[in-house]
């Protein structure tokens, strides 16, 4: 039997309501399976901790998490305290802490949804987005000065390394060769000319070790363009943190929902436990309805499983999502009357029937 060990940080908004139909789902697939168990840790950081204590996880927060195996994350949040408070609070501290700085993002039309797009299908759209996850625009490096004086400044810094770049491309192409063997580089080198003219050099240099990957370099601007008008010529991208970020919500977008886009932030070399989450945010407005969209974290699940080395499950899970997405079984965010609830009990029931031998 392969144990593993999950740390679950649902933390705030519909958070808590997607990972514990999330960790529903997990249940089933591992009674099903039969070959590994999951032991669950449950931390309750997030907005309402740090109304009580001062802070969203405690200072050796990193520290609790060290020996999972991974992290199921919901989504941190809320609206009554300023989002770079929440944010860096909790989620840029793992991410940052553990050095998780492959951050990816498959986005495909899954049956019974329609994208936005006419006459885009499953067979147009099937990408993975690479998202550099450790510097960047997101380096928190940048100060303010004179607050409230006519001279106040404020600086944001954008930082990339050689090592940063250099480990972030060479995991892209490594996804590119995995797949259908084309890596999109997007870059914005006409106008910042230092850090991004770099990105270009160094994506070059990793490419003459990947020769069996045919590589592209796209202006992010035209990129949002080809996205939506030539979808098919992308398979997978790669782009820097604030790009992708960006990028991956007109991706979600164009496959119709974010309610239905995962993420892994991955540590590559496995020093530190990746953290797994849906993409789509705390979500206040229908928090406590009951009609969250399960599929975002059902799919990042799979993500985790895959991570763990269970792919078998990881594919009898995304199989079982695929069916009941075909039946129709969608929640109001993909135009169907569903209730988070019946669509994890529908998961589940397709699960048990499933065939995972
Ligand atoms: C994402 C989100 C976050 C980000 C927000 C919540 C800060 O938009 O994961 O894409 O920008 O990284
Ligand atoms: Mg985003």
């Amino acid at each position: 039997m392969r144990h593993y060990r999950i740390a679950a940080i649902p933390a705030d908004g519909i958070g808590p309501e997607v990972i514990s139909a999330g960790l529903e789902v997990l249940d089933a697939l591992a009674a099903r399976d039969g070959g590994f168990n999951l032991v669950i840790d449950h931390y309750d950081w997030g907005t309402d901790y740090y109304k009580r204590h001062g802070v969203l996880m405690p200072a050796d927060g990193l520290r609790q998490l060290r020996s999972a195996d991974a992290i199921y994350f919901g989504a941190v949040g809320a609206p009554d305290v300023p989002d770079h408070v929440t944010l860096w609070g909790l989620r840029l501290p793992i991410c940052q802490g553990f050095d998780q700085y492959a951050n990816v993002r498959p986005t495909r039309i899954l049956p019974g949804v329609k994208s936005p797009l006419a006459g885009v299908g499953p067979a147009d759209l099937d990408w993975l987005i690479v998202r550099e996850n450790s510097e960047g625009e997101y380096a928190g490096q940048g100060g303010r000065s004179h607050r409230g004086f006519p001279e106040e400044v404020a600086t944001e810094v954008a930082i990339f390394t050689r090592k940063g770049v250099e480990r972030i491309m060479r995991f892209a192409f490594g996804a590119a060769r995995a797949r259908r063997g084309h890596l999109t580089v997007v870059t914005k080198s006409n106008a910042q000319r230092h850090g991004m003219v770099m990105w270009d050099e160094i994506a070059a240099e990793v490419a003459a070790e990947f020769a069996d990957v045919t590589w592209d370099k796209e202006l992010v601007d035209a990129m949002t363009m080809r996205m939506v008008r030539r979808p098919r010529s992308i398979d997978t991208v790669v782009a820097t943190n604030l790009h992708a970020d960006i990028l991956s919500d007109l991706a979600a977008a164009l496959a119709g929902s974010l309610g239905v886009a995962p993420t892994g932030n991955v540590d590559p070399e496995r020093r530190f436990p990746s953290m797994f989450e849906p993409i789509h945010g705390s979500a206040f407005d229908i928090t406590g309805k009951g009609i969250a969209n399960p599929v975002a974290s059902f799919w990042s699940a799979a993500l985790m499983l895959e991570h763990l080395g269970e792919a078998r499950a990881a594919s009898a899970l995304m199989a079982a999502v695929e069916q009941v997405c075909a039946a129709g079984i969608l929640t109001p965010d993909l135009g169907g009357t569903a209730t988070t609830a019946a669509v994890t009990r529908a998961v589940c029931e397709a699960i048990r029937g499933t065939n995972l031998a």
